[in-house]
This record gives structure tokens, sequence and C-alpha cells, in this order.
């Protein structure tokens, strides 16, 4: 998309503006206004400068609501964010102790007696599976399950695998690792066994927490299958460091289907376990900087990042920008429909709304199974006043029109907010008009696995002026411009990458020292409003999903026709970008329909459905520079048909431009 028409939606004081139509002005409703948290642009120039002017003090009241078992005695944050001084670190409230599970459940049903309060509203893949979950009861169930972890041998500081799909024992899980102080590493239960098994090598678990088997929509994924071959696959490359594996009995009691195969000896059924597993858990009081998590995100050398967050900045981060950028009040009914497998679901499903002991809904399922309506039948049955969901979704439930929303009743909605890729004006438009009827404020946020939560947020109410993110000119005067934070952390910035520090700061500390760089595009225009422009490393964001060129590429090089591969994004309709892969074969090798096949599926066995290439060409040769380098800028114009190619002048054969643009159309 050329980057005029790329799509922001912006607060001006009091007014949201979709720039293409500068004219056209949305005002939130008085109501909304008046008892918002952040209600005019003072208050929230006032809540901005105090954050910048005096952040100890700001950080201090926010601290100031969560139990601690003993203060800190360091100042709110320490750090060296500039790589010329030395190492990076960043450090928030040190010499505390506190408990993240303790601060978000405990923390409600004693202190706050919000113990009747439902944390969420379980719907399943089908309509006929839902569960509501009080604070008390995920309290409880939250405390066995810590139990069953202990008696299988947990420590604090053990890593734990955590391979399940949308369903309550993800929770009790993550929280349960939390109150024990293990560090949970959550694996998206769409990935394939290799990406399993590489991540469960990198973090070194103990053990694997999974689920027989889970319907998305009407596919069975066995993921149990999945996880014993991912458990094999690390047992061909070292001892696999799982020992036990926790098996949820979901497909088998939730949809009564048949248990799956059961290979390894030291499976532990859930029910089972937490039967006979006590009810009450003593919280493991932690230091303020002891991890909570490790998620993995994709790096542009194609091996997956482990990003290390802590314990106390973390939770004061996620519980802030979740209480004011959806503005939360006590009566919400909140709606994310991430996964928790990603980040959004981590910081907006888990923790930043049980800090808040906000009520959600905990969706299973697919936006359109069993009809196409199933999202808004949701809103409705729940009565849903905040909904959060990703520009890929909204594009694709627009193509069903208006009328499967016509069924429902969507006037509790009021305010919706997207997340994970940049908007375009059609799907902005449709969300504010056909889903939130005119009247809701949305809210675009930009952020990243690593920044833990949002940076720039078009906030109920506000205009955006942070001038505390700069855009700064990339080196090689390529129009684009890099989003970097800037001279001081926040307390939710990722600490490390897990084992690789090194990887840490020449990733994003590096490129420019004293900035913290995201690597994405960004434009700031003359009223000082953010357009993002995606990203400008070699990452690709598929339906809002980030992925690395690099490790397409490796999956493609592993077919035994395959000699070379580069892939590129390319725009889609639904997914925002997709996958256009060049590939050169080796000689004798012929390139046919039955080879593309293959070639899809050997992406989606190596890295998971998400990673499926829309598009694969032939590539007699790709265009390289003199030394060798891929020229990918090319192969991205050749992917989206733009003729105009600039210099080549650094190519070594140009020829083979002009045979990759006539081959262009064949490419299936
Ligand atoms: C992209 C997801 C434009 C961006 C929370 C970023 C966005 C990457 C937006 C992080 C947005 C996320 N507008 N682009 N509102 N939100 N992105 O780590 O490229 O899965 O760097 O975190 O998604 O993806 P991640």
């Amino acid at each position: 998309m050329p980057e005029e028409t790329r799509p922001i939606t912006k607060w001006d004081s009091f007014t949201m503006v979709v720039p293409e139509s500068k004219d056209k002005l949305f005002h939130p409703p008085d109501d909304l206004q008046r008892d918002a948290h952040v209600p005019d642009f003072n208050s929230y120039l006032e809540i901005y400068r105090k954050s910048l002017e005096d952040p100890e003090a700001f950080w201090k009241e926010v601290a100031d609501e969560f139990y601690w078992k003993k203060p800190a005695t360091g100042p709110m944050l320490q750090y060296n964010f500039d790589i010329t001084k030395g190492n990076i670190y960043i450090k928030c409230m040190e010499g505390a102790k506190t408990n993240m599970c303790y601060n978000v459940l405990d923390r409600h049903v004693k202190d706050r007696n919000l113990g009747e309060k439902v944390a969420f509203h379980w719907e399943g893949n089908s309509p006929e599976h839902h569960l509501t979950i009080t604070y008390q009861q995920l309290l409880s169930r939250v405390c066995r399950c810590a139990n069953v972890l202990k008696k299988m041998g947990v420590k604090k500081g053990d890593r734990v695998s955590i391979y399940l799909p949308m369903i309550p024992e993800l929770i009790y899980t993550m929280l349960a690792c939390a109150r024990i102080g293990a560090v949970h590493s959550i694996v998206f239960a769409g990935f394939s066994s290799e990406s399993l098994c590489e991540r469960i090598m990198d973090a070194q678990s103990s053990v694997l927490v999974t689920a027989d088997g889970v319907y998305r929509g009407e596919k069975l994924i066995n993921l149990k299958q999945i996880s014993d071959d991912a458990l094999e696959k690390c047992g061909e490359k070292a001892p696999c460091s799982v020992t036990k594996c926790l098996v949820v009995n979901h497909h088998a009691v939730r949809t009564k289907g048949g248990t799956s195969c059961n290979k390894l000896q030291v499976n532990m059924w859930w029910d089972e376990a937490m039967a006979d597993s006590p009810e009450e858990c003593e919280p493991e009081w932690l230091d303020a900087e002891d991890p909570l998590f490790i998620l993995y995100t994709s790096g542009s050398t194609g091996k997956p990042k482990g990003v290390l967050h802590t314990t106390a900045g973390y939770l004061l981060y996620t519980s802030l920008t979740f209480k004011y950028v959806f503005d939360h009040h006590h009566d919400d009914v909140y709606w994310c429909t991430a996964d928790v497998g990603w980040i959004t679901g981590h910081s907006y499903i888990t923790y930043g709304p049980l800090a808040n002991g906000a009520t959600s809904v905990l969706f299973e399922g697919v936006p359109v199974y069993p009809h196409i309506g199933r999202f808004w039948e949701i809103i409705e049955k729940y009565r849903v006043t905040k909904f959060y969901t990703a520009p890929t979704a909204i594009r694709m439930l627009m193509k069903y029109g208006q009328e499967p929303l016509q069924k429902f009743d969507l006037s509790t909605l009021r305010i919706l907010g997207t997340v994970g890729e940049p908007i375009n004006p059609e799907a902005w438009q449709w969300y504010h008009e056909v889903v939130g009827q005119g009247r809701c404020p949305v809210v675009d946020t930009f952020w990243q696995t690593e920044t833990v939560g949002k940076m720039i947020n078009k906030m109920l109410l506000i205009s955006e002026s942070d001038n505390s993110v700069r855009i700064l000119l990339n080196l090689h005067s390529s129009p684009c411009f890099y989003l970097c934070r800037e001279d001081m952390p926040w307390p939710g910035i990722m600490r490390t990458v897990y084992k690789s520090q090194e990887r840490f700061e020449s990733t994003y500390f590096r490129k420019f020292p004293g900035f913290y760089v995201t690597g994405d595009g960004c434009r700031r225009d003359k009223d000082g409003y953010y357009w993002i422009t995606g990203r400008i490393d070699d990452m690709l964001n598929v339906s809002g999903h980030l992925m690395s060129t690099a490790e397409v590429e490796a999956a493609l090089a592993q077919h035994p026709a395959v000699s070379e591969a580069a892939v590129v994004s390319r725009p889609h309709k639904v997914k925002g970008e997709c996958l256009h892969c060049f590939v050169t074969l080796k000689d004798t090798k012929e390139f046919n329909q039955k080879l593309v096949e293959e070639l899809k599926k050997q992406v989606r066995d190596r890295i998971g459905p998400i990673a499926t290439p829309d598009f694969i060409q032939n590539a007699p040769a790709l265009p390289k520079t003199r030394s060798g380098k891929i020229m990918r800028r090319v192969l991205r114009q050749i992917a989206r048909n733009e003729t105009d190619l600039g210099d080549l002048s650094t190519l070594a054969d140009p020829k083979v431009v002009e045979v990759l643009f006539s081959q262009r159309s064949e490419a299936a």
C-alpha cells in the first residue's frame, strides 16, 4: 500500500479523525467521555507529563495498588539504555518481593471482596460448551494446578512449556507457574511439532503441559500427537529436557472424542492429577526482577528469540495500560479475541485484565463457526462492552456484509480496539460504523512482544502527542523511518533475549545508541501523528502474526528439489500481507503444481499453518548483488508487480529480473 493511503486513526483532542477524510470527525458520546478515567486532553497531558518528569512518583503510585511482601529498596527504575555506556539493563523496583498470581487473584478475593465476580466467561468452539469462572474458582483451580506442578518436581526458576488451546486450563497453568515462580513458555497451539521442539529445547523446559486434542471450527487438531512428535524430535538432537507431560483431557471429556496416542511413559492426565490436589498453595515470594515468562517471537535470523519478561515491571505496565487504554470500569465485560499463545493474550487476556479485576470472555473457537455471525452472537450473549481484535479478523468479517451483525444486539459495545498490524481505512470505517454503530471510539494500539504493552495508543479522548517516541532517519536514507523509543525504558520492556544478551543488544539497541528500535517504519505527519508503515527489517506480518523471511526460506530449502529460496511479502486483502516465495530448483527438478503443493506443505509442517505461502514462483535465478546478497527489495517489487524498479546498478545480472517478471503470473 503506498504510504499516503496508509491507515491512521487518531484522537484530536476530543475528536477522532480519519485522515483521508480530514473533514470527517467522529465524536465519542458524552457519557463515555464524562465517565472516562482520562476525561479530556488536559487530564491526559497531566498524566503524561508526570510520567516523563517524575517517573519515580508516577510508577510508585501505580505500584501502591498492589501487594508487596517487601517494599522496594531501590528506585522504581534503574537502567542503562545507551549501548555506548556499557551493557543494556533495566530493573524495576529492586529489592521488592511480590507474587504476580497473588496480585491478580488473591488480592481481589481476599482484600477486595471480588471472589464472586466473574473472571472469565469461557466460550467453547461449539456454542454448547461454556463455563463461568469466578475469581474464587480461578484462585482455587490455579492453586491446585500449582500443587500438581510442584508434585511433578517443578521449582522456582524452572521452565514449563505450555502447548494448549484457548481453554481455561491454559490460564490455570500460566498462573500456577507464576504462583510457584516457574517461568512459563507458552507456544501457540497452531505451531508445528518442529517449532514446539525448537522452543522446548531453547527454554530447556522440564515439563510440557498440553491437551489431547481440540476442535478449531470443524477441524480436529491432535495436540497430543504433535507434542509427542515434538518431544521425539527433541530427543533426537540431545537428551530431551522434558521429563513429564501433563495432558488436559479436553477433547475426551468436553467434546467426547477418543483419546490420542500415549507414547510417553511420563504422561499425567489433568483431571486425575487435579482431583486429589490441595486447594491451598502459598505463593512463592519472588524478587521484582525474577523472570515471569519467556515468549518466543520471530527473529530476522530465522531462529526465534526468547523474549524474557520479569515480574514487577510487567505487572505495573500491563495493569496501567489496560485500565487507561480501554478505559476499564468495574462493570465492563471485556473481550480480546487474540490467542493467549501470543503476547496480546498474555498481556490483555490474562495479566492486564486480571490485575484490574476485570470480567473477560475467553473464546476457544473461530469467528465463522458454526456460523458467520459467531463473534456478534458472543458479544450479545455476554453483553460485551469493550472489544479488542485484529484488522485481519475485521477484513475477513467485512466480506459477509452487515447482515450477520443485524441479527444480534451490539448495543452494549462502548470501545473497540485493534492490534497487530496497520488497519486500512476501509476496515477502520466498517469497524467504526457497522460494528460500533458509529458510537464506539476505535482504539488502534501499536506495540510488540518486546514492549509488552501498548506504546502508541489512540487513547480515549486523547490526542497523540507523545514526543518520547522518536522517528529516526534510516541510515541508508531510504524513505523509511525507524520508530524508536528514546532515553528511558518503561517498566514493561523486555529484559533480555533468553540466554542471549548479545542478540538482545544488537537487535534493539546497537543501531541507534540511546534508543530502543522497534524495527517498524513510521512517519509523523505535520500534526504530529504517527503513521506506522510496517516492518522495515526482514520480517513479515501475516494476519498480524510476525514471522521472518529466513525461517520460511529455511523451511523451503529443506525440500530436496530446492537449491535456494527467497521470501517476500505481498499485499493480501484479508491477511494484510501474504508470502510470495521465489524458489530456485536443483538442475534436474521440474516446477509443477505437485511440487508447489509439496512446498506449501513443507512450510506448514515446519512452522505451522499461519506460515503457509500463498504464492510460489519458479526462479531460475535470484537477483543478487555482486557480493552475492539477495536483493529483496527487487523481489518485493516483482511480487507486487511494481515495474518501476529504481536503481539496479548493484545487481550482478539485471536479466534475472526480466525473467522473473515474465514468469510472475505463473506463480501458484
Ligand atoms: C506490528 C503484537 C501497525 C508491528 C502486539 C510490530 C502493528 C509487530 C500494530 C509486533 C498496529 C502491531 N499498527 N502495526 N496497531 N500492532 N503491529 O510482537 O510491525 O506479535 O512491530 O506483537 O506487529 O508484533 P508482536
